[in-house]
């Protein structure tokens, strides 16, 4: 069986989570699945492989899932993207829209080396606002963001296009698509 139905197997839609109407993915029986898990961390690894990256950038929470093991897969320096007020020291800092209000994302400033090329790691790009955020304290910081990395797309939100904007040379891999 290919990876991708595996995923298509084990991810499981939930029907009104956390609210009506949204139809959430649950990825907490990949999480339980061992054998699933490396063959996912092995083709991010694949993937990172080719684009040449020195750092991988986790997104709070569920980034950190695939993050940390793909960090150690390839050997790379693992940084936490936290949300506001998790992390000491000095930090570069971006909001973002949410459906309802806004969020802000954090990464320390001692993190982000101008000129080094790093990959973000996100279980999920929905609208792409997270992602974004994440890419433009890269940016800010005179980093450079070589990709992302996404466990599952949802192509009907159009997050890629937003990601494009603002880093055109970046390459995107996402394992599965909805
Ligand atoms: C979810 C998901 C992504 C983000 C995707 O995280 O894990 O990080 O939303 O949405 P977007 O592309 O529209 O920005 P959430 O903020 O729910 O937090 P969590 O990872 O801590 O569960
Ligand atoms: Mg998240």
């Amino acid at each position: 069986m290919s990876l991708q139905s595996e995923l298509l197997t084990i991810i499981k839609d939930v029907p009104d989570f956390p609210k009506q109407g949204v139809i959430f993915k649950d990825i907490n029986p990949l999480l339980r699945d061992p054998l699933v898990m490396k063959k996912v961390i092995s083709q991010m690894a694949d993937y990172a492989r080719l684009i040449n990256i020195q750092h991988i950038i986790g997104i709070e929470s569920r980034g950190f899932f695939f993050g940390i093991p793909l960090a150690l897969e390839l050997n790379l320096p693992f940084i936490a993207a936290r949300k506001k007020g998790k992390l000491p020291g000095s930090v570069i800092s971006e909001s973002y829209a949410l459906e309802y209000g806004t969020d802000c994302i954090e990464i320390q400033s001692s993190a982000l080396k101008k000129g080094d090329r790093y990959l973000i790691i996100d279980d999920v790009i929905a609208t792409g606002g997270t992602a974004s955020a994440t890419a433009k304290i890269v940016n800010k910081s005179g980093a450079i963001v070589a990709g992302f990395s996404f466990l599952i797309e949802l192509t009907f939100l159009n997050g890629k296009d937003l990601l494009l904007k603002d880093n055109e040379n970046a390459q995107i891999q996402s394992l599965i698509k909805f």
